[in-house]
């Protein structure tokens, strides 16, 4: 095969084990995650071919609705926010027939017997043979109350050898360590481990999981992966949108637990992993927890000065007046919730150790877009006369996650001409190698879980791991005892604090992407 013929192959999901006849039952079936992501996921797999004839999906919540309104809904959202258009009605109209509402109260065990015979009467329960992945898309509050329900009416244990009860948990889970231990015990009560699907849909992304590909299946980036060769590793999850309406939840969360418990980690422990001895989920995941572990526990003077946390105040994005964080509705007005956050941290490990690694997020940030950028040691500066020393530039990676995906690698060239050198760049696109479909994170991973595929899935102690740091530097941050935090200028890249992170240490972040 060509280079020409691999690299114009469908990117289109696959999946090497078919998806049997399954009922999906989503809790919290009228909310937004319903209908922005896990339905459009659903109908682009039934789009792909990935869906069988048998596959039932009910939505389960508390609003009385009868069946045709519920596909109703969902159809006008698909119109909304399906990334591919327009919606193939030959696809919709077929799979909307197979989908179904339930109406139940979340605490209400009742609700679960009525459900379990509900199951048991769909027109498609034969060849689904009690097969059930019960997807929670509710408020976090509720999970432990599902989840004991589901057992208790026997729905969360498998009859019989090979039939399918898995649990797909969204986040945010736990709000520090001590309620994510408290969770994992009440969901392992009523479900095995193995069945339970913590989703970070960051592991779904294309993009994050090529960070695998790029290590592992290349010869020569992986030999220098490590201190010899590496200066710094900086990872950016920046956010133009504010909070969006969800005030409420955001400012009992902030940036630390919204995006840097999760996302950011997962992107870190990828870059930063040892290679894994399989590709099996619990190598993968045994070799990302070991990072988390890896990290020196750091002392609270030590976290605070290496950490930054702000929030925005007032600006402008793209020419439109932004107000103010503690403005928007469900914030409180003199909140000191952070909507930024920059993190150094080092890992303590015979590949990492003096390396720091940058990780900073925020929300009404100047550009939405996220990126890990890999900064190499300068060569040695004997050849050329010090002037043009002066600026040759450090070899670096850029790896954009989103949008625009791809990676650029960055190294100098000599100026036609002249006696200098200039920075160039090598790029791969994703839009230009690949001219196929891009599939959105959920559909992955729903087809995963469909198929009890967990690797880009959260382990438990994964994400205990990921909450001891963040709890340390909550702990950091309480220590200060400050009546104020830093403000940054929405549609700014964030305070001054966070440039005078890297500054203090002879370098500074990543310039911020121009084809955006
Ligand atoms: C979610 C956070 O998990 O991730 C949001 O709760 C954030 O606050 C979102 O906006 C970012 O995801 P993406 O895929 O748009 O980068």
């Amino acid at each position: 095969m060509t280079c020409q013929e691999i690299s114009q192959r469908p990117l289109a999901i696959t999946s090497s084990i078919p998806v049997k006849p399954t009922a999906a039952v989503i809790f919290g079936a009228t909310g937004d995650l319903t209908h922005r992501k896990i339905v459009p996921a659903f109908y682009h797999l039934a789009k792909n071919g990935l869906l069988p004839e048998d596959f039932a999906i009910i939505g389960f919540a508390r609003r009385p609705k009868t069946d045709a309104e519920f596909r109703e809904d969902l159809r006008v959202a698909l119109e909304q926010f399906s990334h591919t258009k327009p919606i193939d009605y030959s696809v919709w109209d077929k799979m909307s027939k197979h989908i179904y509402y339930h109406q139940g109260d979340l605490p209400d065990l009742d609700s679960y017997r009525s459900l379990a015979e509900r199951l048991k009467a769909l027109p498609e329960a034969d060849a689904i043979q009690g097969n059930y992945l019960f997807y929670l898309a509710t408020a976090p509050n509720y999970f432990g109350d599902v989840a004991g329900n589901l057992a208790e009416v026997g729905l969360a244990r498998a009859e019989r050898d090979g039939q399918v009860r898995r649990l797909i948990v969204e986040k945010p889970f736990g709000e520090d360590l001590q309620s994510a231990q408290s969770l994992n015990n009440t969901l392992q009560k009523a479900f095995p481990e193995k069945n339970i699907y913590r989703i970070d849909h960051y592991l779904g992304k294309e993009t994050v999981q090529n960070l695998m590909y790029f290590r592992f299946a290349n010869t020569i980036f992986e030999p220098l992966w490590n201190r010899n060769y590496i200066d710094h590793v900086q990872i950016t999850v920046s956010e133009k949108v504010g909070v969006m309406g969800r005030g409420g939840y955001y400012d009992s969360a902030g940036a630390s637990r919204d995006m840097l418990q999760n996302h950011m980690l997962q992107l870190f422990t990828l870059i930063a992993m040892e290679p894994p001895a399989s590709l099996d989920a619990e190598s993968i995941r045994d070799e990302k927890v070991k990072v988390l572990r890896s990290i020196p526990t750091p002392k609270l003077d030590e976290l605070t000065k290496n950490s930054v946390r702000a929030q925005y105040g007032g600006g402008f994005i793209d020419g439109k007046a932004i107000p103010a964080y503690r403005q928007e509705d469900r914030v409180a007005q003199n909140s000191l919730t952070e909507t930024f956050v920059a993190l150094r941290l080092e890992i303590d490990n015979w590949r990492w150790q003096g390396v720091p690694f940058y990780l900073r997020t925020g929300k009404a940030l100047s550009k939405q877009y996220t990126e890990i950028s890999i900064t190499f040691n300068r060569p040695p500066s004997v050849l050329f006369a010090s002037s043009a020393d002066e600026r040759l530039h450090r070899n670096n990676l850029r790896i954009r996650i989103q949008p625009n995906e791809g990676i650029t690698l960055n190294f100098n060239a000599k100026k036609p001409a002249k006696a200098e050198a200039q920075g160039v760049g090598m790029n791969f696109r994703y839009k230009q190698d690949f001219t196929d479909y891009l599939p959105e994170a959920y559909e992955r991973l729903i087809v995963d879980a469909l198929t009890g595929e967990s690797t880009l899935f959260t382990r438990s102690d994964e994400v205990e791991q990921a909450w001891r740091l963040v709890d340390t530097l909550h702990a950091a941050w309480a220590s200060q005892q400050s009546t104020n935090l830093p403000l940054y200028s929405a549609g700014s890249m964030g305070p001054f604090e966070s440039d005078l992170l890297l500054q203090r240490e002879g370098r500074r972040w990543a310039s911020v992407p121009t084809d955006i």
